[in-house]
Parts: structure tokens; C-alpha cells; sequence
């Protein structure tokens, strides 16, 4: 594996990294989320989708989509880091390789989810120049979430 986050391969995601991501990401966030990562993201959207790193364990992943229902936008469902590979480039290489993808497929825009609570993932959209709109209750009574959106490609913040 190298170094730097630049020099890190990025493919596409295939159905065999599903067993891969879940045996690891619930120890990256430090909590269960495993199953919000959805199967179907890997076995039925696995284009979409970017990994980063070796064949292995990955230094991040981003599990995305292209809307059906609006044929500009591309969403960010999840990304994640390897805590090791923290504050290293890693998650903004990802939103880049992805938004690069879908920018080429005809999207204009990206969007993306952050809980309030999670200020990481605030500062990290808005160092990549998304603007975040507060929506209350916006997966579930008392679901309040931050939606974030930002044009592509993303060049620069
Ligand atoms: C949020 C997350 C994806 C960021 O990934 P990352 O590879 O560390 O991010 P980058 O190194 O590309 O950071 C780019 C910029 O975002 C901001 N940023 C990233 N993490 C930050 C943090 N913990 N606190 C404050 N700002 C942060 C900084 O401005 C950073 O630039 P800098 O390091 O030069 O100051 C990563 O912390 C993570 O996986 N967290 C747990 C999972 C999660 O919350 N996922 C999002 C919800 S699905």
C-alpha cells in the first residue's frame, strides 16, 4: 500500500468486497452500521462505486449511485475511511473519483447526507464546497439531517 492517498489505486466496486467492507466497517466508525451499507450497493451498483487501495482491506470506499428520478444528480449513500488514513486526502479522493464518474455519465450535481451530531463529516462536505440545507426529520421522526449539495466536477472547494 502506498503513502499517499494520491498514489492509491481506485477501481470500481465489485459483489466480493461486500464481505470485505462488512468484516471492517464497523470497526472504522466504532459502532454498527454495517447493515446501512446495503448489498445491493455492491452486487447491483457496483459501478458506481469507489475503492480505494489494494485488492485487501481498502483504505476508504464510497458506496453512490446516479439518480433515476433526477437525471442531473449523483448521491453519496456512504463513504467511510480506515482511521489510519485519516486527514490524509483519502474521503476528498473519493468524492473526486466518484464526481469525476458521474460528471462523465451527464450529472451536474452531487449530493450527500451528514447527521448533525457528526461534525467531521460537516467540515469535510463544506472543505469540498458543498452547502449544507438542515432538514428535520429527514429519515425518521427525530432524523434530522444535514443535506449537502455542490456542483461537478469537484475541481476545487
Ligand atoms: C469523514 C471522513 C470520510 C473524512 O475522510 P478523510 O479521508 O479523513 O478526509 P480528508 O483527509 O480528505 O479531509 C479533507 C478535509 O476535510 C476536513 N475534515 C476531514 N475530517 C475532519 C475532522 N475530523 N474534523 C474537521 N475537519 C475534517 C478538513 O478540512 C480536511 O482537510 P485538512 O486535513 O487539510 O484540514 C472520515 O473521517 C470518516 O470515514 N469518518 C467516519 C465515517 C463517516 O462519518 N462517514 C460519513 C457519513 S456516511
Amino acid at each position: 500500500m502506498p503513502d499517499d492517498a494520491a498514489d492509491l489505486s481506485a477501481r470500481a466496486i465489485h459483489a466480493e468486497d461486500f464481505a470485505v467492507a462488512r468484516a471492517i466497517v464497523d470497526g472504522w466508525f466504532d459502532r454498527p452500521v454495517g447493515l446501512v451499507m446495503h448489498r445491493l450497493f455492491f452486487e447491483e451498483l457496483g459501478p458506481s462505486g469507489v475503492w480505494l487501495g489494494d485488492d485487501g482491506a481498502p483504505a476508504g470506499f464510497l458506496l453512490g449511485l446516479a439518480s433515476e428520478a433526477d437525471p442531473e444528480l449523483a448521491y453519496v449513500h456512504f463513504h467511510a475511511v480506515d482511521p489510519a488514513w485519516r486527514r490524509r486526502g483519502v474521503g476528498a479522493r473519493l468524492y473526486r473519483e466518484f464526481g469525476d464518474r458521474m460528471h462523465e455519465r451527464g450529472r451536474t450535481r452531487v449530493r450527500a447526507l451528514a447527521p448533525l451530531w457528526n461534525t467531521a463529516s460537516q467540515r469535510f462536505h463544506e472543505s469540498l464546497g458543498f452547502v449544507g440545507t438542515e432538514s428535520p426529520g429527514h429519515v425518521g421522526p427525530g432524523q434530522d439531517r444535514i443535506v449537502y449539495e455542490r456542483a461537478l466536477p469537484i475541481t476545487s472547494p
